[in-house]
């Protein structure tokens, strides 16, 4: 019988089964023969010694560190949340790099928009330390929920000189893991300043592919003083912006202003337009035009040709699809044409201060706004909201996923509510933040704030019926994982014993349910319902797509009334069937002859 696997999607399998369909032959014994696969490319294998890239110390362990599955998991947490059964925005709280682990499988090419702000190595800030075999107990030590808190921070103070490796090896596996949440049309934004712009690129062009690199985006995010700077006053920032796959991007418009699009006053079928002069002061596309009544234009009151704005080819056509139109005032007629909406302005590569993008604020704006809210600095250098807005405005569309995993006061999470309520469109934020302690008497760590800003910005919207965010906390998983590792009969005892019952103690259902959801593959904005057929309870998640039964005991009758549902997966624990073996057979038999694909936990 199929057990649900209870880590993170192994990443690394995945590319080996990549290679393994494309390149059968290099495989010998199960794995791969790097003579062969020489052999295998030919040409394109470079043997030279020295080499194009950037290397540091601990690159291998940065690798390494990517495919080392999670065993964690995401825990509910409904009342900290606002609408949690209706909600389809997340703050997930816990370690960026554990759960973009935990998200492989549920958001695997789903996230059309990844907009980070990570720390920018400025020497004092707080990079949480990957220990990459022990990284989820190192989370749960430091973040309290093991014995043993007090966990010491790491900065990036450069008292080892590995100043940038330090840096390098906290984004390099967040990038590489990140990548593969977003669409094939999907894009990534990175703010960085001076100090780590140049290798942020060049690991970029590693991980994302230097042919998908778009644009850096140059955001003026100070104004004035800059007096006291050593030789240059820097008033910039940037902002690294790379493609999924650029193939597959789409063309990226801004929105316009509601100024602009006052002049669309017309409508018809292909959209919107206005009547404009097809007559032009310049120009050589000279030709007669017979109005209505048969008076010919050619000729202006000077006896000057009369040049048009389209060739005479296109003017008929324009005339036969109802493009054009001749209007008389007192006596003297004109050709008008529909001037229609264009389909929009590219986005530019400078957001200046004065320009027609001032509204993208400084960094003290970003401040501004959120003094707005709690009538306190309460966060220092929070990005300005409209920044956000103007980054998710062009490039994601009405109901896509936008991802920010080093969510601080969560800016993001607050320009995708605006976003939402001004265009009104479905955008989902997803926010990761590590609960960061913060010397605040009302909100100890970063992501009790970043909630708190979330229900203040949703209480300015008149609580929309049924938006909100649901809260997840990153834990250990509900089930005690099955050591392989332990050899003696003694120990190997204990664990049977244990395995009765698998579930960690203090656990609720929506816990496990949960875990089964996250680990079946289905995003965490997914409907839960809990139906109760008698004594029982079955979780119905995704409208019947999966079902979850977390009872100790199943029944004939209750397997009978979940294959009338026909959902296509069932998860059940794995004691129900505890010493029923020929039951737990017959069961398989009948789900799987109804399709319905089985398994337990
Ligand atoms: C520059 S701040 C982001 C500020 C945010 N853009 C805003 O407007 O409020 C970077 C954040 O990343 C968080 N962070 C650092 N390491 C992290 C990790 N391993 N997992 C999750 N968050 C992390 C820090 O706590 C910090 O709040």
């Amino acid at each position: 019988m199929d057990k649900l696997p209870l880590t993170s999607q192994d990443v690394l399998a995945e590319k080996i089964d990549l290679m393994r369909a494309e390149f059968p032959e290099v495989f010998v014994e199960g794995k791969i023969d790097f003579e062969r696969l020489k052999m295998a490319l030919g040409e394109f294998v470079d043997n030279s010694r020295e080499r194009f890239g950037l290397t540091w110390s601990g690159k291998g362990e940065a690798i390494r560190n990517i495919q080392t599955p999670s065993q964690g998991t995401l825990l509910p947490v409904p009342e900290q949340s606002v609408h949690f059964e209706t909600s389809e925005n997340l703050i997930l709280e816990g370690d960026n790099l554990e759960i973009l682990k935990i998200l492989q499988k549920s958001y695997h090419g789903k996230i059309k928009m990844i907009y980070i702000d990570p720390p920018y190595n400025t020497g004092n800030e707080f990079i949480y330390k990957d220990n990459y075999h022990v990284s989820l107990n190192d989370y749960l030590r430091y973040s309290g929920q093991v014995d043993g808190a007090g966990f010491k921070l790491s900065t990036t103070v450069d008292t080892d000189g590995r100043y940038h490796s330090k840096w390098l090896n906290m984004m390099y596996p967040r990038l590489f893991l990140s990548r593969n949440l977003l669409t094939d049309d999907g894009i990534i934004f990175i703010s960085i300043d001076e100090i780590e712009v140049a290798k942020l690129r060049l690991i970029c062009d590693e991980i994302f592919g230097e042919e998908n690199h778009i644009a850096d985006l140059v955001w003026q995010n100070k104004k004035g003083g800059g007096n006291d700077a050593k030789y240059v006053a820097v008033e910039h920032e940037y902002i690294v912006m790379y493609a999924k796959n650029e193939l597959a991007l789409h063309h990226l418009f801004e929105p316009y202003k509601p100024e602009y699009l006052q002049r669309y006053k017309e409508q018809d079928t292909q959209g919107k337009f206005y009547w404009d002069t097809f007559k032009r002061k310049s120009g050589k596309q000279y030709y007669p035009i017979t109005c209505p009544d048969k008076t010919v234009l050619q000729f202006d009151e000077y006896g000057n040709p009369i040049s048009w704005l389209r060739s005479e080819e296109r003017f008929k056509s324009d005339v036969e699809q109802g493009e054009i139109k001749f209007v008389r005032v007192s006596n003297k007629w004109s050709v008008h044409f529909k001037q229609r909406l264009p389909q929009g302005k590219k986005p530019r590569s400078i957001f200046f201060q004065e320009s027609i993008i001032t509204d993208k604020g400084t960094t003290s704006a970003g401040s501004g706004q959120l003094l707005q809210l709690f009538a306190d600095n309460v966060f220092p250098n929070p990005k300005p909201v409209d920044l956000i807005k103007h980054l998710i405005g062009f490039s994601t569309q009405a109901e896509d996923y936008i991802l920010d995993f080093f969510a601080g006061s969560g800016t993001t999470g607050q320009a995708v509510l605006e976003m939402n309520r001004e265009t009104g469109s479905k955008r989902k934020f997803v926010m990761v933040q590590i609960p960061e302690p913060i010397p605040n008497p009302d909100f100890p760590t970063l992501t009790e704030l970043m909630k708190e800003r979330m229900r203040r910005v949703l209480s300015l919207h008149q609580a929309v019926e049924g938006i909100g965010f649901r809260v997840f906390k990153l834990s250990s998983s509900n089930f005690k994982l099955w050591n392989p590792a332990v050899a003696d009969k003694e120990r190997l005892e204990v664990q049977l014993r244990l395995f009765v019952n698998n579930v960690v103690e203090g656990r609720t259902a929506l816990d496990l349910v949960y875990e089964v959801v996250l680990k079946s593959g289905l995003p965490l904005d997914v409907q839960v319902a809990a139906v109760h057929i008698g004594e029982a309870v079955v979780y119905v998640v995704d409208q019947g797509l999966l079902m979850v039964c977390l009872q100790s005991a199943v029944t004939p009758g209750l397997i009978q009334w979940i294959v009338e549902q026909r959902p296509l997966q069932l998860v059940c624990l794995d004691r129900a069937f505890m010493g029923r073996d020929s039951f737990k057979s017959s069961v398989k038999v009948e789900l799987e002859s109804q399709g319905i694909e089985f398994r337990t936990i």
